[in-house]
């Protein structure tokens, strides 16, 4: 008996390694894969039988023999039929969960490599028009055209360029760019080496943060078996020291420089004058992943999938406060409520929900009557929001949204890297300027034991004043700041404002009470 069992760092934490111990000691054979991405039938078992792998989820290491004479109840059947996974279209994650991530083989007997081989008897202009031709923008948030940026990475002259894989991946509530490392890290390699082709790049870095140890690991182990595969070009892994603003580009590329992680000026753009002075292609890990499919199935396949300006599909992630948790690939284009409700199946509370924040500690908070937004660019930035790295993050009804706007100021306060004041001094007063409107009787943990904080929230001051002074701050940082970070906090605050203005409007005390 063969069976087929998750390594990734989700699907352990959930008990997978005492599920393969127990099926060892029974003598099957177990296949360590990525995960299929839905973490409430983790840890996953799939048993290989003549009608295909059959799942069974979750399981106890102690059930183990259920599983293996077919009596477990929780037999899901094939996974692809599973009502979570059927209406997904996996361009990206495709190989995510069913192969070993790091045999060579079974990448290559799933269609691995084919786009290396078809790109690499392209010219790189080529290439570059088929990345534009596929419509694919930035898949770490701000949507930028991937073939126009590579345009500019390979219209540069320059002994030297580089290829630079975000994969700090800081938003909150996302993980698609650990579980793609994790299951398929040769999708990555691969769409780097494209990338490489492409704009005439000798060498590429995967910045990945410390905090996904997995990870870290499997991409070492990947780029060292497939290095001949891939050669000339040639890559590393560079591992970040846990800076919320090493995710944003110029910041990442002086952290592999072995400088302190701070945010440069934009112009010179990294296309120009990137890593080490020099041309730099820089993709989140979903947009490089996302290539290999471009280049091996044309363009025209994955363009055809999507919705307005937005083209192909994304890889959303379903967090917080929700019942089916977990990685779902969709065309642009599916709702917000779809997503929420049909697909995430409401929280996990079973409470009504509240409010999504979509786009990581910088999105904004949808409530449901915004729930018809479908997932495009566009239609959520004229909503007051962004898609960012598309993570949801569903919170029901107990959750307090002015103390999620101090949140959003605490965050940024935390994670400033100080070049700027807009972003540096204006979360410190943005914190202060909520505790004062709501009276100053919360203590949510943090910088609340700053001896300014304590002054500031004993002075009281009318509401609509400090309501009006915290929109013109929000004003501020968002067209003052350097960076996404302090230019887009005031999402999320400014969205809890409109959206819930009643969390505002009572104290603390009163509404916990209620
Ligand atoms: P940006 O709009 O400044 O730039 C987008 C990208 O396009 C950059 O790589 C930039 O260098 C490039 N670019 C712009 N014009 C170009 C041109 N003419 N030629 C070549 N390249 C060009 O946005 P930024 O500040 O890089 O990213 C902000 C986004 O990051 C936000 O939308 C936010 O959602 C996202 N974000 C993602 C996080 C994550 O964990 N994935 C965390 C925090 C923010
Ligand atoms: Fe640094 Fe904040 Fe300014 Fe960005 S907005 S450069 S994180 S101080």
């Amino acid at each position: 008996t063969r069976a087929y069992v998750s390594g990734d760092m989700a699907s352990v934490a959930l008990g997978a390694d005492e599920v393969v111990a127990a099926l060892a000691v029974r003598g099957v054979e177990v296949v360590r894969t990525g995960s299929r991405g839905l973490f409430r039938i983790e840890p996953l078992v799939e048993i290989d039988t003549p009608e295909g792998r059959i799942a069974y989820g979750p399981v106890e290491a102690n059930e183990i023999d259920a599983v293996l004479d077919g009596t477990h109840a929780s037999r899901i059947g094939r996974i692809e039929d599973h009502p979570f996974f059927a209406p997904q279209q996996r361009f990206t994650f495709a190989r995510c969960g069913v192969i070993d991530p790091l045999s060579l083989d079974d990448y290559a007997a799933h269609g691995g490599w084919q786009a290396l081989d078809k790109a690499r008897a392209l010219t790189p202009q080529a290439v570059v028009d088929e990345v534009k031709a596929s419509g694919l923008r930035g898949r770490g948030g701000a949507g930028f055209p991937t073939g126009i940026k590579w345009q500019t990475v390979l219209d540069t002259r320059s002994p030297e360029k580089f290829i630079v894989c975000n994969a700090d991946e800081g938003d909150s509530g996302t993980f698609a760019d650990r579980m793609l490392m994790e299951g398929d890290p040769f999708c990555l390699i691969e769409g780097m080496a494209i990338a490489a082709h492409a704009v005439g790049a000798g060498h590429g870095f995967i910045y990945i943060r410390s905090e996904y140890p997995f990870a870290i690991r499997v991409m070492q182990a990947a780029i060292t078996r497939a290095a001949p595969r891939i050669a000339p070009f040639a890559l590393e892994v560079r591992v970040g020291a846990g800076a919320y603003v090493c995710g944003e580009e110029t910041a990442l590329l002086d952290s592999i420089e072995g400088k302190r992680g701070q945010v440069r000026a934009k112009p010179p753009l990294p296309a120009i004058e990137g890593l080490f002075g020099r041309p730099t292609v820089i993709n989140n890990v979903l947009s490089l992943a996302a290539v290999p499919f471009i280049v091996a199935e044309g363009a025209q396949a994955y363009q055809a999938v999507g919705f307005g300006r937005s083209r192909g599909t994304m890889p959303i992630q379903l967090a917080g406060n929700v019942r089916n948790g977990g990685l779902f690939e969709a065309g642009f284009g599916i709702t917000l409520g779809e997503l929420v409700n049909d697909i995430g199946g409401g929280t996990e509370t079973g409470r009504p929900v509240k409010t999504v924040q979509v786009g990581g500690p910088l999105g904004a908070y949808f409530p449901p009557a915004m729930f018809d937004l479908p997932f495009d660019y566009e239609a959520f930035a004229a909503a007051g929001g962004l898609i960012g790295h598309a993570g949801i993050t569903v919170f029901d009804d107990t959750v307090d949204m002015a103390h999620m706007a101090r949140f959003a100021m605490e965050f940024c306060a935390h994670e400033s890297c100080g070049k700027c004041t807009p972003c540096r001094i204006g979360a410190v007063r943005g914190m202060e300027t909520i505790d004062r409107i709501v009276g100053g009787g919360r203590q949510p943990g943090g910088l609340e034991a700053m001896p300014q904080m304590r002054n500031a929230a004993a002075r009281p001051r009318d509401r609509a004043a400090e309501i009006a002074l915290l929109r013109d701050l929000c004003d501020t940082m968002k067209f003052g700041s350097l960076c996404a970070l302090g230019g887009f906090t005031p999402y999320p605050v400014l969205s809890a404002l409109d959206h819930f203005p009643q969390d505002f409007d009572q104290p603390a005390t009163a509404q916990a009470a209620e």
